[in-house]
């Protein structure tokens, strides 16, 4: 069984650490890439940056199918905007943001190159949620996170009720 990681939780200052590209495809990344997939089934999410389980490489892990059947592993992922004016609008959850969605608008059309476990790469024209997903966990390798995208009011009361639930537990 794999290693259960610990998710850190919004405003936890170590998500605003910039990843490292990943220049070693060995054992210990594969590893990695499963605890990680194991930490979001276990924790019911769609999408994991390594960030948020506190190893600062550009890794992402996510499943968007239904059957939770479809692991897939995005190394030093980078992509580019192919229409600024074509959006996608989808209300986003995060893991690091528990009990909170909002709606956010990305670009859709983009061209996406990334490295798969062994270090071959790929390169593909995302439709739909995996374009904004894969945008969000992005954000997550550049320390950004989803509530920079809304009013600093809100954050700031997002902010305030995570601290506060989570000092009851
Ligand atoms: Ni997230």
């Amino acid at each position: 069984m794999p290693e259960k990681l610990k998710i850190l939780i919004f405003p936890d200052p170590r998500l605003r650490k910039v990843a490292k590209k990943v220049t070693k495809f060995d054992k210990s990344l594969k590893k990695l890439a499963d605890a990680m997939l194991h930490t979001m089934y276990d924790a019911n999410g769609i999408g994991l940056a390594a960030t948020q389980v506190d190893r600062h490489l550009r890794l992402i892990v996510m499943d968007l199918s239904e059957n939770k059947d479809d692991p897939r592993v995005f190394i030093n992922p980078t992509y580019k905007i192919l229409d600024n004016h074509s959006l996608y609008e989808f209300e986003e959850g995060c893991l690091s943001i528990p009990g909170f969605n909002e709606l956010i608008s990305r670009p859709d059309k983009i061209d996406l190159k990334w490295q798969d476990l062994d270090g071959n790469e790929h390169n593909d024209k995302p439709e739909g949620l995996l374009t904004v997903c894969i945008q969000h966990e992005i954000d997550h390798l550049e320390g950004k996170l989803m509530v920079d995208y809304i009013s600093s009011l809100k954050r700031d009361r997002i902010r305030k009720k995570i601290i506060r639930d989570f000092k009851r537990k």
